[in-house]
Protein backbone atom coordinates (compact mmCIF):
# COMPACT_ATOMS: atom_id res chain seq x y z
CA UNK A 1 0.00 0.00 0.00
CA UNK A 2 1.27 3.50 -0.47
CA UNK A 3 2.10 5.66 1.95
CA UNK A 4 -0.70 7.95 4.22
CA UNK A 5 -2.55 10.38 1.98
CA UNK A 6 -0.88 13.90 2.67
CA UNK A 7 -2.55 17.13 1.66
CA UNK A 8 -0.28 18.39 -1.13
CA UNK A 9 -2.63 21.15 -3.06
CA UNK A 10 -4.46 23.45 -2.42
CA UNK A 11 -5.97 25.02 -6.13
CA UNK A 12 -8.70 27.51 -7.20
CA UNK A 13 -10.85 26.76 -10.06
CA UNK A 14 -12.92 28.91 -12.58
CA UNK A 15 -16.05 27.12 -11.19
CA UNK A 16 -15.77 26.69 -7.35
CA UNK A 17 -13.02 26.36 -4.83
CA UNK A 18 -11.24 23.16 -4.95
CA UNK A 19 -9.04 21.90 -2.86
CA UNK A 20 -7.27 18.57 -3.61
CA UNK A 21 -7.49 17.07 -0.51
CA UNK A 22 -5.51 14.09 -0.87
CA UNK A 23 -3.20 11.98 -2.79
CA UNK A 24 0.14 9.78 -2.00
CA UNK A 25 3.20 10.70 -1.61
CA UNK A 26 5.69 10.68 -4.68
CA UNK A 27 2.84 9.67 -7.42
CA UNK A 28 -0.37 11.62 -7.48
CA UNK A 29 -2.30 9.28 -8.99
CA UNK A 30 -5.25 7.98 -6.83
CA UNK A 31 -8.40 9.19 -7.35
CA UNK A 32 -8.20 12.62 -5.46
CA UNK A 33 -10.86 13.70 -3.21
CA UNK A 34 -11.94 17.57 -4.54
CA UNK A 35 -13.45 19.86 -1.98
CA UNK A 36 -16.46 22.09 -3.00
CA UNK A 37 -17.09 24.76 -1.13
CA UNK A 38 -19.86 27.21 -2.69
CA UNK A 39 -19.56 30.39 0.01
CA UNK A 40 -15.84 31.39 0.46
CA UNK A 41 -14.03 28.76 2.97
CA UNK A 42 -15.45 28.14 6.38
CA UNK A 43 -15.56 25.98 8.78
CA UNK A 44 -19.28 26.08 8.92
CA UNK A 45 -19.53 25.49 5.65
CA UNK A 46 -21.20 22.41 3.98
CA UNK A 47 -18.69 20.90 1.78
CA UNK A 48 -19.07 17.89 -0.54
CA UNK A 49 -16.16 15.88 -1.78
CA UNK A 50 -16.29 14.48 -4.79
CA UNK A 51 -14.55 11.58 -6.67
CA UNK A 52 -12.08 13.03 -9.82
CA UNK A 53 -10.31 10.67 -12.42
CA UNK A 54 -6.99 9.53 -12.44
CA UNK A 55 -4.47 12.36 -12.51
CA UNK A 56 -0.73 11.62 -13.58
CA UNK A 57 1.63 14.25 -11.78
CA UNK A 58 4.80 12.11 -11.76
CA UNK A 59 7.94 14.40 -12.83
CA UNK A 60 11.77 13.71 -12.57
CA UNK A 61 11.01 16.29 -9.79
CA UNK A 62 8.64 14.61 -7.71
CA UNK A 63 9.38 11.08 -7.86
CA UNK A 64 12.18 8.76 -7.13
CA UNK A 65 14.56 7.58 -10.53
CA UNK A 66 12.92 4.02 -9.88
CA UNK A 67 9.38 5.18 -9.55
CA UNK A 68 9.91 7.72 -13.00
CA UNK A 69 11.64 4.64 -15.17
CA UNK A 70 8.69 2.56 -14.23
CA UNK A 71 6.39 5.73 -15.57
CA UNK A 72 7.88 6.04 -18.75
CA UNK A 73 6.95 2.58 -19.61
CA UNK A 74 6.75 2.01 -23.14
CA UNK A 75 5.07 -0.95 -25.46
CA UNK A 76 8.24 -3.18 -26.54
CA UNK A 77 10.67 -2.59 -23.50
CA UNK A 78 11.58 -5.70 -21.46
CA UNK A 79 11.06 -5.61 -17.97
CA UNK A 80 13.18 -7.38 -15.52
CA UNK A 81 15.06 -9.13 -18.66
CA UNK A 82 11.83 -11.29 -18.91
CA UNK A 83 8.49 -9.46 -20.24
CA UNK A 84 8.16 -7.80 -22.97
CA UNK A 85 5.66 -5.13 -22.65
CA UNK A 86 2.49 -4.92 -24.89
CA UNK A 87 0.34 -2.51 -24.05
CA UNK A 88 -1.18 -1.20 -21.17
CA UNK A 89 -4.37 -2.55 -19.90
CA UNK A 90 -5.31 0.06 -17.60
CA UNK A 91 -4.28 1.64 -14.33
CA UNK A 92 -5.87 1.50 -11.28
CA UNK A 93 -5.23 2.74 -7.04
CA UNK A 94 -2.20 0.86 -6.94
CA UNK A 95 -0.47 0.00 -9.94
CA UNK A 96 -0.31 0.28 -14.06
CA UNK A 97 -1.45 -3.09 -15.79
CA UNK A 98 0.25 -4.27 -18.58
CA UNK A 99 -0.48 -6.74 -21.09
CA UNK A 100 3.05 -8.59 -21.54
CA UNK A 101 4.78 -11.49 -22.92
CA UNK A 102 6.40 -13.96 -20.45
CA UNK A 103 9.84 -14.69 -22.42
CA UNK A 104 10.99 -17.43 -20.39
CA UNK A 105 7.68 -19.82 -20.30
CA UNK A 106 6.58 -18.26 -23.84
CA UNK A 107 2.99 -16.88 -22.71
CA UNK A 108 1.13 -13.82 -22.28
CA UNK A 109 0.22 -12.62 -18.96
CA UNK A 110 -0.87 -9.65 -17.10
CA UNK A 111 2.18 -7.70 -15.76
CA UNK A 112 0.95 -4.94 -12.52
CA UNK A 113 3.73 -2.93 -12.21
CA UNK A 114 3.15 -1.33 -8.87
CA UNK A 115 3.03 2.66 -7.72
CA UNK A 116 4.87 2.01 -4.60
CA UNK A 117 7.68 0.41 -3.23
CA UNK A 118 6.31 -1.48 -0.19
CA UNK A 119 6.92 -4.78 -1.13
CA UNK A 120 5.37 -6.49 1.63
CA UNK A 121 2.17 -5.51 0.06
CA UNK A 122 2.78 -6.97 -3.35
CA UNK A 123 4.53 -10.25 -1.53
CA UNK A 124 1.24 -10.08 0.49
CA UNK A 125 -1.17 -10.12 -2.13
CA UNK A 126 1.00 -12.54 -4.17
CA UNK A 127 0.95 -14.83 -0.87
CA UNK A 128 -2.97 -14.32 -0.77
CA UNK A 129 -3.55 -15.75 -4.57
CA UNK A 130 -1.01 -18.56 -4.45
CA UNK A 131 -3.36 -19.94 -1.53
CA UNK A 132 -6.19 -19.13 -2.79
CA UNK A 133 -5.34 -20.55 -5.93
CA UNK A 134 -8.69 -22.32 -7.63
CA UNK A 135 -10.48 -22.03 -10.98
CA UNK A 136 -12.60 -18.99 -9.55
CA UNK A 137 -9.48 -16.72 -8.63
CA UNK A 138 -7.18 -15.01 -10.98
CA UNK A 139 -4.17 -16.96 -10.49
CA UNK A 140 -0.90 -15.57 -9.41
CA UNK A 141 2.46 -16.69 -11.54
CA UNK A 142 5.18 -15.02 -10.06
CA UNK A 143 5.90 -12.04 -7.99
CA UNK A 144 9.15 -9.85 -8.37
CA UNK A 145 11.02 -6.26 -8.23
CA UNK A 146 13.14 -4.18 -10.59
CA UNK A 147 14.65 -0.99 -9.09
CA UNK A 148 12.84 -1.34 -6.14
CA UNK A 149 9.48 -1.34 -8.05
CA UNK A 150 7.95 -4.59 -7.33
CA UNK A 151 5.49 -6.28 -9.89
CA UNK A 152 3.03 -9.35 -10.10
CA UNK A 153 2.65 -11.51 -13.12
CA UNK A 154 -1.37 -13.02 -12.99
CA UNK A 155 -2.66 -14.90 -15.72
CA UNK A 156 -4.36 -12.56 -18.06
CA UNK A 157 -7.78 -11.86 -18.60
CA UNK A 158 -9.97 -11.45 -21.66
CA UNK A 159 -11.12 -8.33 -19.47
CA UNK A 160 -13.02 -7.35 -16.52
CA UNK A 161 -16.38 -7.28 -16.29
CA UNK A 162 -16.96 -2.95 -16.06
CA UNK A 163 -15.78 -3.64 -19.76
CA UNK A 164 -19.03 -5.42 -20.78
CA UNK A 165 -21.69 -4.72 -18.72
CA UNK A 166 -22.00 -1.09 -20.70
CA UNK A 167 -24.17 0.35 -21.37
CA UNK A 168 -27.38 -1.83 -21.21
CA UNK A 169 -25.74 -4.56 -19.15
CA UNK A 170 -25.40 -8.32 -19.59
CA UNK A 171 -28.09 -10.85 -20.31
CA UNK A 172 -29.11 -12.08 -17.20
CA UNK A 173 -28.39 -15.84 -17.37
CA UNK A 174 -24.96 -15.18 -17.98
CA UNK A 175 -24.29 -11.91 -15.64
CA UNK A 176 -25.46 -14.94 -13.01
CA UNK A 177 -23.50 -17.53 -14.19
CA UNK A 178 -20.65 -15.28 -13.55
CA UNK A 179 -21.38 -13.86 -10.36
CA UNK A 180 -22.01 -17.52 -9.33
CA UNK A 181 -19.03 -18.34 -10.35
CA UNK A 182 -16.93 -15.10 -8.30
CA UNK A 183 -19.61 -16.67 -5.47
CA UNK A 184 -17.32 -19.73 -5.16
CA UNK A 185 -14.07 -17.64 -5.29
CA UNK A 186 -15.27 -15.33 -2.36
CA UNK A 187 -16.69 -18.17 0.10
CA UNK A 188 -12.70 -19.95 -0.77
CA UNK A 189 -11.84 -16.45 0.52
CA UNK A 190 -14.16 -16.26 3.70
CA UNK A 191 -13.13 -19.74 4.84
CA UNK A 192 -9.63 -18.95 4.67
CA UNK A 193 -10.37 -16.00 6.69
CA UNK A 194 -10.05 -13.74 3.89
CA UNK A 195 -11.96 -10.49 3.23
CA UNK A 196 -12.25 -9.41 -0.18
CA UNK A 197 -13.09 -5.53 0.69
CA UNK A 198 -13.20 -4.62 -3.21
CA UNK A 199 -15.85 -6.33 -4.69
CA UNK A 200 -17.10 -4.62 -8.42
CA UNK A 201 -17.18 -5.30 -11.67
CA UNK A 202 -13.44 -3.98 -12.46
CA UNK A 203 -12.26 -6.59 -9.86
CA UNK A 204 -14.28 -9.87 -11.48
CA UNK A 205 -12.50 -10.71 -15.32
CA UNK A 206 -13.14 -13.47 -17.75
CA UNK A 207 -10.94 -15.95 -18.50
CA UNK A 208 -10.09 -16.05 -22.06
CA UNK A 209 -12.43 -19.39 -21.92
CA UNK A 210 -15.20 -16.88 -21.04
CA UNK A 211 -15.69 -18.24 -17.04
CA UNK A 212 -15.72 -15.43 -14.51
CA UNK A 213 -12.83 -15.00 -11.90
CA UNK A 214 -12.77 -12.91 -8.80
CA UNK A 215 -9.37 -11.15 -8.38
CA UNK A 216 -7.78 -8.01 -7.00
CA UNK A 217 -6.48 -8.90 -3.94
CA UNK A 218 -4.65 -6.01 -3.12
CA UNK A 219 -6.50 -4.50 -0.49
CA UNK A 220 -7.72 -7.61 1.30
CA UNK A 221 -7.91 -8.25 5.18
CA UNK A 222 -7.59 -11.11 7.43
CA UNK A 223 -10.73 -11.36 9.48
CA UNK A 224 -10.32 -10.40 13.38
CA UNK A 225 -11.69 -12.73 15.79
CA UNK A 226 -15.41 -11.36 15.38
CA UNK A 227 -15.15 -11.87 11.71
CA UNK A 228 -14.80 -7.72 10.96
CA UNK A 229 -11.87 -6.02 9.24
CA UNK A 230 -11.29 -2.28 8.56
CA UNK A 231 -13.57 -0.80 5.85
CA UNK A 232 -12.22 -0.46 2.59
CA UNK A 233 -12.54 -0.43 -1.43
CA UNK A 234 -14.49 1.60 -3.63
CA UNK A 235 -17.06 3.63 -2.27
CA UNK A 236 -19.63 2.77 -4.71
CA UNK A 237 -20.07 -0.78 -3.52
CA UNK A 238 -19.26 0.11 0.30
CA UNK A 239 -21.83 -1.48 2.15
CA UNK A 240 -23.88 1.18 4.14
CA UNK A 241 -22.46 0.25 7.61
CA UNK A 242 -19.01 0.89 6.19
CA UNK A 243 -20.24 4.33 6.13
CA UNK A 244 -21.01 4.54 9.46
CA UNK A 245 -17.92 3.39 10.95
CA UNK A 246 -18.44 -0.38 10.95
CA UNK A 247 -16.15 -2.78 9.75
CA UNK A 248 -16.16 -4.57 7.03
CA UNK A 249 -17.34 -8.78 7.35
CA UNK A 250 -18.65 -11.42 5.06
CA UNK A 251 -21.81 -9.98 4.85
CA UNK A 252 -20.49 -5.92 3.48
CA UNK A 253 -18.52 -8.43 0.92
CA UNK A 254 -22.04 -9.97 -0.17
CA UNK A 255 -23.45 -6.91 -0.36
CA UNK A 256 -20.82 -5.34 -2.83
CA UNK A 257 -21.28 -8.61 -4.41
CA UNK A 258 -25.08 -7.68 -4.87
CA UNK A 259 -24.41 -4.01 -6.38
CA UNK A 260 -21.88 -5.55 -8.37
CA UNK A 261 -24.72 -8.48 -9.36
CA UNK A 262 -27.15 -5.14 -10.52
CA UNK A 263 -24.57 -3.50 -12.05
CA UNK A 264 -23.70 -6.53 -14.52
CA UNK A 265 -27.76 -6.48 -14.81
CA UNK A 266 -28.17 -2.94 -15.49
CA UNK A 267 -25.38 -1.98 -17.11
CA UNK A 268 -24.56 0.76 -14.51
CA UNK A 269 -23.61 1.23 -10.79
CA UNK A 270 -26.88 1.54 -8.75
CA UNK A 271 -25.31 4.72 -6.85
CA UNK A 272 -23.95 7.55 -9.39
CA UNK A 273 -24.56 10.29 -7.41
CA UNK A 274 -21.25 12.69 -8.19
CA UNK A 275 -20.47 14.19 -4.82
CA UNK A 276 -19.67 11.76 -1.97
CA UNK A 277 -22.10 13.07 0.28
CA UNK A 278 -24.80 12.40 -1.68
CA UNK A 279 -23.93 9.01 -2.54
CA UNK A 280 -23.64 7.80 0.76
CA UNK A 281 -26.79 9.24 1.89
CA UNK A 282 -28.02 7.56 -0.53
CA UNK A 283 -26.18 4.23 0.07
CA UNK A 284 -27.21 4.38 3.49
CA UNK A 285 -31.10 5.34 3.04
CA UNK A 286 -31.11 2.54 0.37
CA UNK A 287 -32.24 4.69 -2.47
CA UNK A 288 -30.94 3.70 -5.71
CA UNK A 289 -33.47 2.97 -8.78
CA UNK A 290 -34.68 -0.07 -9.34
CA UNK A 291 -33.31 -2.78 -10.87
CA UNK A 292 -36.54 -3.20 -13.16
CA UNK A 293 -36.85 0.18 -13.79
CA UNK A 294 -33.63 -0.07 -15.89
CA UNK A 295 -33.53 -3.53 -17.10
CA UNK A 296 -37.44 -4.41 -17.30
CA UNK A 297 -36.01 -7.86 -19.00
CA UNK A 298 -35.03 -9.06 -15.43
CA UNK A 299 -37.05 -11.66 -13.92
CA UNK A 300 -38.94 -10.10 -10.62
CA UNK A 301 -37.53 -13.17 -8.33
CA UNK A 302 -33.93 -12.34 -9.85
CA UNK A 303 -34.67 -8.86 -9.13
CA UNK A 304 -35.61 -9.76 -5.34
CA UNK A 305 -32.78 -11.35 -4.94
CA UNK A 306 -30.35 -8.74 -5.94
CA UNK A 307 -32.61 -6.60 -3.48
CA UNK A 308 -32.22 -8.70 -0.36
CA UNK A 309 -28.48 -8.96 -0.97
CA UNK A 310 -28.44 -4.83 -1.11
CA UNK A 311 -30.02 -4.55 2.14
CA UNK A 312 -28.89 -2.07 4.39
CA UNK A 313 -29.67 -3.96 7.35
CA UNK A 314 -26.74 -6.68 7.19
CA UNK A 315 -28.74 -9.37 8.77
CA UNK A 316 -31.30 -8.64 6.28
CA UNK A 317 -28.95 -10.41 3.39
CA UNK A 318 -27.48 -13.36 2.51
CA UNK A 319 -25.15 -15.30 5.52
CA UNK A 320 -22.98 -16.41 3.44
CA UNK A 321 -21.12 -16.37 -0.02
CA UNK A 322 -22.83 -20.32 -0.41
CA UNK A 323 -26.22 -18.97 0.52
CA UNK A 324 -25.96 -16.32 -2.29
CA UNK A 325 -25.10 -19.03 -4.89
CA UNK A 326 -27.23 -21.04 -3.84
CA UNK A 327 -30.02 -18.71 -4.07
CA UNK A 328 -29.36 -17.67 -7.37
CA UNK A 329 -29.30 -21.09 -8.99
CA UNK A 330 -33.27 -20.61 -10.00
CA UNK A 331 -34.51 -22.27 -13.36
CA UNK A 332 -33.39 -20.48 -16.30
CA UNK A 333 -36.44 -18.43 -17.86
CA UNK A 334 -38.12 -19.91 -20.67
CA UNK A 335 -37.20 -17.28 -22.93
CA UNK A 336 -33.60 -15.38 -22.61
CA UNK A 337 -33.93 -11.65 -23.18
CA UNK A 338 -30.76 -9.83 -23.85
CA UNK A 339 -30.48 -6.03 -23.96
CA UNK A 340 -29.34 -5.07 -27.41
CA UNK A 341 -27.79 -1.97 -29.30
CA UNK A 342 -30.60 0.11 -30.99
CA UNK A 343 -31.76 0.56 -34.67
CA UNK A 344 -33.06 3.31 -36.19
CA UNK A 345 -35.64 5.21 -34.06
CA UNK A 346 -35.47 2.58 -31.26
CA UNK A 347 -34.73 3.80 -27.75
CA UNK A 348 -34.39 0.67 -26.58
CA UNK A 349 -34.24 -2.83 -27.59
CA UNK A 350 -34.01 -6.60 -26.46
CA UNK A 351 -33.32 -9.77 -28.35
CA UNK A 352 -35.27 -12.48 -27.11
CA UNK A 353 -34.12 -15.90 -27.74
CA UNK A 354 -36.07 -19.49 -26.59
CA UNK A 355 -39.60 -21.04 -27.50
CA UNK A 356 -39.04 -21.52 -30.89
CA UNK A 357 -39.75 -17.86 -31.75
CA UNK A 358 -36.91 -15.16 -32.22
CA UNK A 359 -38.21 -11.88 -30.71
CA UNK A 360 -37.04 -8.07 -30.91
CA UNK A 361 -38.77 -5.80 -28.02
CA UNK A 362 -38.39 -2.04 -29.26
CA UNK A 363 -39.23 1.00 -27.19
CA UNK A 364 -39.99 4.05 -29.43
CA UNK A 365 -40.97 7.83 -29.33
CA UNK A 366 -44.91 7.77 -30.31
CA UNK A 367 -46.00 10.99 -32.90
CA UNK A 368 -47.31 12.68 -29.55
CA UNK A 369 -44.19 14.45 -26.97
CA UNK A 370 -43.14 12.08 -24.28
CA UNK A 371 -45.20 8.80 -25.62
CA UNK A 372 -43.87 6.31 -26.52
CA UNK A 373 -44.89 2.92 -28.33
CA UNK A 374 -43.52 -0.93 -27.38
CA UNK A 375 -43.66 -3.20 -30.16
CA UNK A 376 -42.56 -7.48 -30.73
CA UNK A 377 -40.90 -8.10 -34.07
CA UNK A 378 -40.84 -11.71 -35.01
CA UNK A 379 -37.10 -11.85 -36.00
CA UNK A 380 -36.91 -13.90 -39.06
CA UNK A 381 -39.92 -12.80 -40.65
CA UNK A 382 -39.28 -9.19 -39.60
CA UNK A 383 -43.38 -9.05 -39.28
CA UNK A 384 -44.87 -7.57 -36.11
CA UNK A 385 -46.51 -9.63 -33.57
CA UNK A 386 -47.57 -7.63 -30.58
CA UNK A 387 -48.19 -3.99 -30.27
CA UNK A 388 -48.22 -4.26 -26.64
CA UNK A 389 -50.21 -0.75 -26.29
CA UNK A 390 -51.35 2.40 -27.55
CA UNK A 391 -49.21 5.58 -26.66
CA UNK A 392 -47.39 5.15 -22.65
CA UNK A 393 -46.24 7.76 -20.88
CA UNK A 394 -42.82 8.59 -19.98
CA UNK A 395 -43.41 7.02 -16.69
CA UNK A 396 -45.82 4.11 -17.30
CA UNK A 397 -43.15 2.78 -19.95
CA UNK A 398 -40.86 0.57 -16.84
CA UNK A 399 -44.16 -0.73 -15.27
CA UNK A 400 -45.66 -1.92 -18.97
CA UNK A 401 -42.19 -2.94 -19.97
CA UNK A 402 -41.92 -5.68 -17.03
CA UNK A 403 -45.35 -7.02 -17.82
CA UNK A 404 -44.42 -7.49 -21.17
CA UNK A 405 -41.35 -9.11 -20.63
CA UNK A 406 -42.74 -11.11 -17.80
CA UNK A 407 -45.79 -12.38 -20.23
CA UNK A 408 -43.05 -13.08 -23.10
CA UNK A 409 -40.69 -14.82 -20.56
CA UNK A 410 -42.85 -18.21 -20.40
N1 LIG B 1 -5.13 -9.98 -15.03
C1 LIG B 1 -5.64 -9.01 -15.81
N2 LIG B 1 -5.94 -9.28 -17.09
C2 LIG B 1 -6.47 -8.32 -17.90
N3 LIG B 1 -6.71 -7.05 -17.49
C3 LIG B 1 -6.40 -6.71 -16.22
C4 LIG B 1 -5.85 -7.67 -15.31
N4 LIG B 1 -5.66 -7.06 -14.12
C5 LIG B 1 -6.08 -5.78 -14.28
N5 LIG B 1 -6.51 -5.58 -15.54
C6 LIG B 1 -7.04 -4.34 -16.08
O1 LIG B 1 -6.15 -3.30 -15.70
C7 LIG B 1 -6.88 -2.16 -15.26
C8 LIG B 1 -6.31 -1.68 -13.93
O2 LIG B 1 -6.54 -2.67 -12.96
P1 LIG B 1 -6.34 -2.38 -11.44
O3 LIG B 1 -6.76 -3.55 -10.67
O4 LIG B 1 -4.97 -1.87 -11.22
O5 LIG B 1 -7.34 -1.15 -11.18
P2 LIG B 1 -8.92 -1.06 -10.94
O6 LIG B 1 -9.51 -2.41 -10.70
O7 LIG B 1 -9.50 -0.27 -12.06
O8 LIG B 1 -9.03 -0.21 -9.62
P3 LIG B 1 -8.55 -0.67 -8.17
O9 LIG B 1 -7.17 -0.19 -8.05
O10 LIG B 1 -9.49 0.05 -7.27
O11 LIG B 1 -8.67 -2.14 -8.09
C9 LIG B 1 -8.33 -2.52 -15.19
O12 LIG B 1 -8.99 -1.89 -16.26
C10 LIG B 1 -8.38 -4.01 -15.42
O13 LIG B 1 -9.42 -4.35 -16.29
MG1 LIG C 1 -8.64 -3.84 -9.74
Amino acid sequence: MPGKPTNVLDSQSCASRVRVARSWPGFKMCSIRVTYSEVAESTTTPTTTRLVPLVRTCSPRTCTPAEYKLMRRRPGELVANRYHLRRPLGTGTYGEVWEARDTHLGHDVALKLMHHQDKSTTWREAHLLTALRSEHILEVHNADAEFDVPYLDTALAACSLDAVMAPYGIEPTRAVDYVRRALRGLELCHRSQLLHRDIKPANLFLSIGGDALLGDFGIASVMDSNGFAEAGGDIRIRAPELHGGGGTSIRSDIYSMSVTLYALLAGRMPFGQQYEADLIAAVQAGQYPHLRDIAPHVGRALADKVRKGMSVDPHSRYASAGEFDNALAIPVDARKFTPAAVDGDELRAWSGTGKGVDLRVSLRPSSRPRQYRIDTVGVRTNRRLLEHCGDIRERDAPTRLRRIFDGLRH
